[in-house]
């Protein structure tokens, strides 16, 4: 029988690549974020089912999950999210800090608990978190967004715990540097700042490597529960140590 998943953050990055590796491994799709246009173009594609929502306004998630509940649903998979600033603490803008939490803490509890009692009605599912290795460790500049992905992580440890006995399966992804289209533009505000993220490193991940983990995780047998996959480039062995190769000065 064909499964069908709910992926958000699908506009873009590590959640569109999630929903074409889907599809491609036989999976329906109904795909979210909030801008309609690219969720379309998506579909066009893929031949996903789409529903823009703003997950930090109720009414709205309202509306998505019954969107969702039209069919059977047996996976909800969390991308959206994001950083905004890489503020030190002294100098923390509180609107950033809200917005981050808003986006990746509130929405995705919110969506969480309301599709629970979908992957129930469907006999268990899994539900699958893409936190951040920002959710494992700091770094300066980090605190807003560190904040934010640990306390995602932790929805999905303590969710973990409360479904024990349950047939649902709750995953953690925690990728590290990964050059998506818009993260790193969203977070520092232009095009040249984001470039400067990556410079010099060989082979940062792609969000197809992070598409392919949670794939292969959704697709293990049902008894196996992948906790947690932390999934980093070679050149990064941790939120500060990022090997980079000396750029060539042109001229
Ligand atoms: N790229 C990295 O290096 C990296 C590393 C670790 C973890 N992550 C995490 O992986 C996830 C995806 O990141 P990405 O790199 O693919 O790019 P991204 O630009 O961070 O993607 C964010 C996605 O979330 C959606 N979104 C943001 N706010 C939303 C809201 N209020 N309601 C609904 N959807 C919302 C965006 O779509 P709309 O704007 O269309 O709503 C977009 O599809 C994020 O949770 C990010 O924190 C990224």
């Amino acid at each position: 029988m064909t499964k069908r998943a709910l992926v958000s953050g699908a506009s873009t990055g590590i959640g569109a690549a999630t929903v074409r590796a889907l599809i491609a491994d036989g999976w329906q799709v109904l795909a979210t974020a909030r801008r309609a246009e690219r969720l379309e173009a998506l579909a066009a594609e893929t031949g996903c089912e789409w529903a823009a929502a703003d997950l930090t306004v109720r009414e709205e998630v309202e509306a998505l999950v019954t969107a969702a509940a039209q069919a059977e649903l047996n996976a909800v998979v969390h991308v959206a999210g994001g950083a905004l600033g890489v503020d030190r603490v002294e100098d923390a803008d509180l609107d950033r800090w809200r917005t981050m939490y808003e986006r990746n803490v509130i929405g995705t509890v919110d969506l969480t608990r309301r599709t629970l009692p979908l992957l129930r009605a469907a006999g268990g599912g899994d539900v699958v978190f893409v936190t951040s290795t920002a959710g494992q460790a700091t770094y300066p500049g980090g605190a807003g967004y560190v904040a934010a992905k640990h306390a995602e992580k932790q929805i999905a440890t303590t969710l973990r715990l409360e479904l024990g006995g349950e047939p649902i399966r709750v995953i953690e992804i925690a990728p590290g540097m990964v050059k998506t289209e818009e993260f790193s533009l969203n977070r520092l505000g232009s095009a040249e700042a984001a470039d400067d993220v990556y410079a010099g490193v060989e082979e940062p991940l792609v969000a197809e490597d992070i598409a392919e983990a949670i794939r292969w995780s959704l697709g293990m047998p049902s008894h196996v529960n992948v906790d947690l996959m932390v999934v980093r480039p070679v050149a990064q062995s941790s939120n500060t140590a990022v090997a980079r190769q000396p750029l060539r000065v042109k001229g």
